[in-house]
């Protein structure tokens, strides 16, 4: 554990929108810590980046963020970039980095049919990252990869007041049901911090009852072994949003943000 005199400063950081999910966790976990949201939304979405840019991208991103606002632990609140740069980040930066992969072993753990489904951003599906965690964690169950063209931007639409239609959320969820042999798919998991934003929806168009694993609670479990459970703290202190377009939020994303918890905060351009 991380020895820590004063209310820790965690950064959380996604391509975008997504990471909101792994942040209202993790804020609930350690509601005492110091918090930045930073959305790179200037190079969004990451699932459809090269992957040396994205590499390339991260890791300048994250060093301007480091210095501005010295976190003691940065989530990286996104499977894409997790699955990719975490190698990368911790080699070069001293601050302890949580990242966000695909649960593939407590879903594989867990499942009954041993029909599991992987949904994912296109890249995070054929990242060898995520490969290998089925090799090691596949439990005997044949793993469906789901690569969706289209969730994350539905997703991002929806906090910002545009809802996608049944049709179109359907059409991104309906290849993650299998039927085979008598067994059907019991466990989709969430690869994408931003599908969690859409779990209703998910829910109710789904196919037939499955369980849709969102692995922000681990992550914040994660925080809380590195960093020590919450202190009593009279005032949270406010947490902040920046945006690294440099673009304000419109005010059905601010009141979005808000229910978050978020205050949109100053932007950063990079
Ligand atoms: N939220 C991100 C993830 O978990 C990626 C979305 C994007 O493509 O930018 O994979």
């Amino acid at each position: 554990m991380l020895a820590m005199t004063s209310a820790p400063a965690i950064l959380v950081f996604d391509s975008g929108l997504g990471g909101l999910t792994v942040f209202r966790e993790v804020a609930a976990a350690r509601p005492d810590a110091r918090y930045v949201y930073a959305a790179d939304d200037a190079f969004f979405p990451y699932g459809r980046r090269d992957e040396a840019a994205l590499v390339a991208r991260v890791l300048e991103v994250m060093g301007q963020l480091i210095a501005a606002h010295r976190p003691d632990l940065v989530v990286i609140a996104c499977n894409t970039a997790s699955t990719l740069v975490l190698p990368q980040l911790r080699a070069e930066f001293k601050v302890p980095f949580v990242g966000t992969v695909p649960a593939i072993k407590p879903a594989c753990a867990a499942s009954n049919s041993k029909l599991v489904t992987v949904l994912g951003t296109e890249a995070t599906v054929k990242r060898e990252y995520t490969y290998a965690l089925i090799r090691e964690h596949g439990n005997n169950c044949a793993v469906t990869l789901i690569g969706s063209p289209r969730l994350v931007e539905l997703a991002e639409a929806e906090l910002r007041g545009n809802s996608a239609s049944d049709a179109e959320i359907l059409a991104e969820m309906t290849p993650c049901f299998v039927e085979a042999e008598r067994r059907r798919t019991d466990t989709v998991v969430l690869a994408c911090t931003h599908y969690p934003l859409l779990l209703q929806r998910l829910e109710k168009l789904a196919l037939w009852p499955v369980n849709f694993v969102d692995p922000a609670p681990a992550i914040a479990r994660r925080v809380v072994d590195l960093l020590g459970p919450a202190r009593p703290s009279a005032n949270p202190l406010p947490a902040q949003a920046i945006f690294t377009s440099g673009k304000a939020p419109t005010t059905i994303l601010a009141a979005a943000l808000a229910r978050y918890g978020l205050a949109a905060g100053a932007s950063a351009s990079v």
